[in-house]
């Protein structure tokens, strides 16, 4: 408070009332008078999101700080580097503070399971936790802002950044949004502890054609509201203070000058206050794009459509200048991005303090990355809650602590891969790879190694990816399966790590195949002729086509990238010291062609008729209809049985509600948790409407021998859509509720909304 005095003090600004508890009206009436001191350089240095780079060198940019043309940057992680940018921003004229923002997606210097694996866990608790601690990690690295939540819904996986989101499903992702953004900005925005979600990517990224990435998107309006649209307006909801705009256009306009979005939708209906920030170039990209004839008219059409804030400034600090000169960008055009952008300063306490999260030089860590900085055990407890269990023919899992195992498989020993794609700060050294996971929880018994293939062994592949991303054994092919198929018959079990590397499941990584790549299915196969009990731990950012490997292993362990605990959390789960509780976010396809397979699809005028004639039905001839694993899906080490469903009525006033109930039973012989899904068909519409849409869910801990009964309350919300008029309300009719463990396997009852 004392330093936000000062500040007032030095432009001038007397009416911040003594009791200042940065309720809105004083934020708004101490930004305006700021704005009013500013010179129009120093505004238009407000808007640009500078890195510091080979041109951009720590001096020069704190030059630049100085001169007032930069607000914040992004990619600088640690306190001793931002120091000096933020001293530099306090010999400004104006001593405006800079802001720091960083990809904090999944962990910051702990690495915590991607996007994807998070969702798996269904467990609202564990996502809080990863987010909250990585909250912590960043801002005592003097982080206050970090590009995520990303919640774009992803419904092909071709699309490399699926690994990245939180799955398919509107109703999970939108939950999602919102306890990540809650748990990245804690209980205030300007506690030294909080920092900023800038949730991504707004809008519609996740639905590019062909999941080919920066590909358009085009998508009628009430699809887009019912199915696309929820997550974003649930960040807002939970008070995200910044949005990421998408690179992709939107039905021919590209998101960074779509007034639409930015203002009538973002702004006007969802009422959103917040600072709207372009994607890296995103608004240079308009030229590409096709809608600005040169980067000039791309500034302009940016600042224009709402795009305050520019990342990767090429364009608002050459442009704005001659823009406002010429009249084509108003006064109020800059005024209004500077107001967000000084808004969320604001937010952030940074007025107050700009040091809140740089701390003092006396406090640095001496090694950023030294053991006592991580948070091993809350990623440890969250990795194993996203493991989801595909496959366990003959109680094969868990297995005991003894014998010999047979680690095959070139993701085994990795530890870049693990950490998945966007691994923030994370060090590869301190990840614990499968193999270190499983060698230290054997007590008895031994662990033999062998790579087996490579990850891929095309050359022009790995170029792409990076050299550094995949390190290939130089050994012939044939040498090294053989190798493996040598540990296998030395061991009781065998255990193949295969997947993708981590750079497969990345941006700009988008595949035309779902299958393993490089030699591993041939390694499979090899490992399978052994005889031995072989069980699949697969790493990767998507689902994949897996039809033949699922019918020869004998179980399969879906780890996604577990992060820098993962190691551990897949011995716990293999080993049984944890029993497994998730479930799949995304469906998993038989093969490419069948994408897209999401579960919500619409029933079509033809549907295909399980054991009915084919002919004439909605499927490809050429292959057994539907996904390999449903979304929901996942086993556990014990058995649930489900009771029919009881409703309490059959009939639904548009003021009232009913409850759907069932008894779940624990009948195996362990403690275990599942996830209980509520989904609801509406039969008949004003549109034809999903064959089922989650609704909620209820993840609940059983044990062995255990019943409970589990109830859903249902009224008149759940079961509005987004009409032809974009209207959103409930039509009476005939409404199914379905209640299941996966979204296929559902006792279901129906009802009448009057
Ligand atoms: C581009 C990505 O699309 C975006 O998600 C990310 O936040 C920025 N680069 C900054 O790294």
């Amino acid at each position: 408070m004392k330093r936000l005095r000062l500040l007032c003090a030095l432009i001038g600004f007397t009416s911040l009332p003594v009791l200042a508890d940065m309720e809105s009206s004083n934020k708004d009436a101490f930004v305006t008078h700021l704005i009013n001191q500013m010179t129009q350089e120093e505004k238009i240095g407000q808007l640009r999101l500078i890195a510091i780079d080979e041109k951009m060198t720590p001096e020069r940019m704190r030059q630049e700080i100085t001169a007032g043309r930069i607000g914040g940057t992004y990619g600088s992680v640690s306190r001793y580097v931002n120091r000096p940018m933020q001293d530099a921003a306090q010999q400004s004229r104006l001593k405006i503070p800079m802001f720091f923002g960083w990809d904090v997606i999944h962990g910051h210097r702990t690495i915590f399971p991607i996007g994807l694996a998070l969702a798996s866990s269904w467990d609202m608790d564990a996502i809080e936790l990863s987010g909250r601690t990585a909250a912590k990690e960043a801002s005592a690295d003097g982080i206050d802002l970090t590009f995520a939540p990303m919640i774009d819904i992803a419904r092909d996986p071709r699309w490399g950044r699926t690994s990245e989101g939180f799955g398919e499903d509107t109703y999970l992702v939108s939950r999602i949004a919102k306890v990540m953004v809650q748990a990245y900005q804690g209980k205030s925005l300007s506690a030294p502890d909080s920092i900023m979600a800038s949730a991504k990517h707004f809008a519609l990224y996740g639905a590019v054609e062909g999941g080919r990435d920066y590909n358009s998107v085009d998508m009628g309006l009430a699809r887009m509201h019912q199915d696309y649209l929820p997550p974003y307006r649930s960040a807002i909801e939970g008070g995200a203070g910044a949005m990421m705009v998408a690179l992709n256009s939107i039905n021919g306009v590209p998101a960074a000058s779509n007034a639409w979005l930015m203002q009538d939708l973002l702004r006007k209906a969802w009422g959103f206050k917040g600072l709207v920030i372009s994607d890296h170039n995103g608004i240079n990209d308009l030229v590409q794009h096709g809608v600005a004839k040169n980067h000039r008219e791309a500034a302009m059409l940016a600042i224009r459509a709402g795009v305050d804030m520019s990342m990767n400034d090429f364009s608002y600090g050459p442009e704005l200048p001659g823009l406002l000169e010429s009249g084509a960008v108003s006064q109020s055009n800059i005024d209004n991005a500077v107001r967000e952008v000084l808004g969320a300063k604001y937010d952030m306490g940074l007025f107050e303090d700009p040091y809140r999260r740089i701390g003092v030089a006396s406090e640095d860590p001496a090694d950023n990355n030294a053991e006592n900085r991580l948070h091993r055990a809350p990623a440890r407890e969250v990795a194993r809650k996203t493991l989801v269990l595909l496959k366990n023919e003959n109680e094969l899992l868990p297995l005991k602590k003894e014998g010999v195992i047979a680690l095959i498989g070139p993701l085994a020993k990795s530890t870049v891969d693990i950490m998945g794609s966007w691994s923030a700060s994370g060090v590869p050294s301190q990840s614990v790879t499968i193999y270190d996971g499983l060698k230290s929880a054997m007590d008895k018994g031994s662990l033999i190694y062998a790579r087996g293939v490579n990850l891929t062994e095309d050359q022009e592949v790995i170029k792409y990816l990076g050299a550094s991303e995949i390190e290939n054994d130089a050994r012939p092919a044939a040498e090294m399966i053989d190798e493996a198929v040598k540990s296998a018959h030395q061991a009781d079990v065998v255990i193949a790590v295969v997947g993708e590397p981590r750079s497969m499941s990345h941006e700009a990584a988008s595949r035309t195949s779902l299958d393993l790549p490089g030699r591993q299915s041939e390694l499979i196969t090899a490992l399978k002729a052994t005889g031995k009990p072989l069980v699949l731990v697969l790493m990767n950012g998507r689902p994949l086509s897996i039809g033949k490997e699922q019918e020869q292993a004998d179980a399969i362990l879906e780890t996604w990238y577990s992060g820098s605990e993962g190691g551990n959390a897949v011995a716990d789960v293999l080993f049984g010291d944890y029993n497994p509780s998730g479930k799949l976010p995304i469906t998993f396809p038989r093969s490419v062609g069948q994408i897209p397979n999401y579960y919500s699809h619409l029933n079509t005028g033809r549907p295909y008729l399980p054991g009915g004639p084919r002919n004439y039905t909605s499927q490809y001839f050429d292959q057994s209809h539907g996904p390999l694993y449903p979304f929901g899906y996942g086993l556990s080490y014990t058995d649930f049985s489900l009771t029919d469903m009881a409703l309490s009525s059959t009939t639904l006033n548009k003021t009232d509600k009913l409850v759907a109930s069932v008894m779940v039973k624990n009948i195996g012989q362990r403690d275990g948790e599942t996830v209980v899904q509520l989904y609801i068909r509406d039969v008949v519409g004003s549109l034809s409407r999903p064959v089922k849409e989650l609704k909620n869910f209820k993840k609940i801990m059983l044990k062995a021998g255990e019943e409970k009964a589990v109830h859903f309350s249902i009224d008149e919300n759940d079961l509005k859509f987004f009409n032809a008029q974009l209207e959103y309300a409930a039509e009476p009719g005939e409404f199914q509720v379905q209640i299941g463990l996966d979204s296929q396997d559902v006792k279901a009852q129906s009802f009448e909304l009057l």
